[in-house]
């Protein structure tokens, strides 16, 4: 309590003219006539300081001190000796008094160590203060920087997602073009031209929303108790054609008699297909080797997982330096062709399988990406 103070004294006498002396100053004063009762008021009414007769029956003065410190540290405890008692008094300071004055009590010395007693008590309040505003502080500086940091993070997804689209409105508009002049000339094979181009990039803005619905929404994949070859040939069967026109042989090779496992086959139908697509896209792209493009998709039980799918190619192959950065968001070798975002997708859907995704690829030679999915916990069903 504000400026308030417990006065011990076994002597009625000092209680009562100390007391006057004390509310004269501005306290307010509570008294305890020993030990036992001063303790049973200082916890019910907590003042800041006290001051006590170093001599009393029963519990001394020092015994009250320690024990008045051992609640409440940050007390001042101000000892009043006799004469005699300089030993008492040198005790008194080993636990941590705030002073002593002797009896009989001269009232300026009293006022002294009472003003020392609230100055400590101004200083350890403005300390703690400041180390609550310091806290405080570092707090919201901490929370302005990470939201600085969040909204740096959005800005370039947005800036990254942009150049997506734009490219993506590219394609689009320069099949419009062609298209038109189609049209205009009644030229077929313009016309032709044009619409593969716009096919081509609705195919893209829609698996682009897709992939990024997929990550927006958290990927909470909906289980359930299937066949693992369904999502497989699903993809092969989808993507076969495609593959042969580009003069590439895709086949599939899924194992038999596979057990069924718990996940969410549409969204292991898009990982698939994001592998499968990024195969067809290595096979397409020239290099030296003139070897024949070959696509296989593989199913197997795996020892301790449900099962293990294999994309496997012999197209470009990818250099140590891209392989590290594949699943980042955005990334794409493929210019205005690819907006970097199938492996990130994929491995986030694996992840939330809690599978795991690997990859081993040679320049030149091929890529083989491994995807293993648990078995699940809900098996038995
Ligand atoms: N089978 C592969 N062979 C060679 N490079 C590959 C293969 N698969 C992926 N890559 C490399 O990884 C990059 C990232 O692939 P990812 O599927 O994430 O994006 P993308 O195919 O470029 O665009 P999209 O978002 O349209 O899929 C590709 O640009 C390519 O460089
Ligand atoms: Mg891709």
């Amino acid at each position: 309590m504000e400026k308030s103070i417990l006065l011990v004294d076994d002597e009625a006498g000092i209680r009562k003219v100390l007391g006057i002396s004390l509310r004269d100053m501005g306290f307010h004063v509570v008294t305890a006539e020993n030990g036992q009762e001063a303790l049973r008021i200082f916890k019910k009414v907590c003042p800041s300081i006290v001051l006590t007769d170093i001599k009393m029956p029963e519990m001394d003065g020092i015994e009250l001190l320690r024990r008045i410190k051992e609640h409440d540290p940050e007390t001042e405890v101000i000892m009043i000796t006799g004469h005699g008692d300089m030993d008492l008094a040198i005790k008194s300071v080993k636990y941590e008094a705030t002073d002593f004055v002797t009896k009989p009590i001269n009232d300026d010395i009293l006022v002294i160590a009472l003003q020392r007693a609230q100055e400590r008590i101004a200083i350890r309040r403005q300390l703690n203060e400041y180390t609550h505003n310091l806290e405080q502080l570092v707090r919201e500086k901490t929370q302005k920087l990470l939201e600085a940091e969040r909204l740096a993070a959005v800005g370039q997804t947005v800036t990254d997602l942009s150049h997506a689209i734009k490219n993506i409105a590219g394609g689009l508009k320069g099949g419009t073009f062609v298209l038109e002049k189609g049209i205009e000339l009644s030229h077929r094979q313009y016309l032709m031209q044009g619409w593969e181009m716009i096919k081509g990039n609705v195919d893209k803005i829609t698996n682009l929303s897709l992939d990024l619905l997929n990550y927006a929404k958290g990927t909470e994949p909906k289980y359930q108790l299937a066949d693992p070859n369904q999502p497989a040939r699903e993809v092969v069967h989808l993507m076969a054609p495609l593959a042969k026109e580009q003069g590439i042989d895709m086949s599939a090779d899924l194992g038999r008699g596979l057990e069924k496992i718990s996940f969410d086959p549409e969204l292991i139908h898009r990982c698939l297909l994001n592998l499968v697509t990024n195969a067809v896209d290595a096979c397409k792209s020239e290099d030296p080797g003139n070897q024949k493009k070959k696509i296989t998709i593989r199913s197997r039980n795996q020892l301790n997982w449900g099962v293990e799918y294999q994309v496997v190619d012999n197209g470009s192959g990818m250099s140590n330096a891209i392989k590290k950065k594949i699943f980042q968001r955005f990334f794409s070798t493929k210019g205005s062709a690819g907006t970097g975002i199938g492996l990130m997708a994929t491995k986030k859907i694996i992840d939330a399988h809690q599978g795991v995704i690997m990859v081993k690829s040679d320049e030149n030679v091929g890529t083989e990406f491994i995807i293993r999915i648990p078995r699940g916990l809900k098996i038995e069903d």
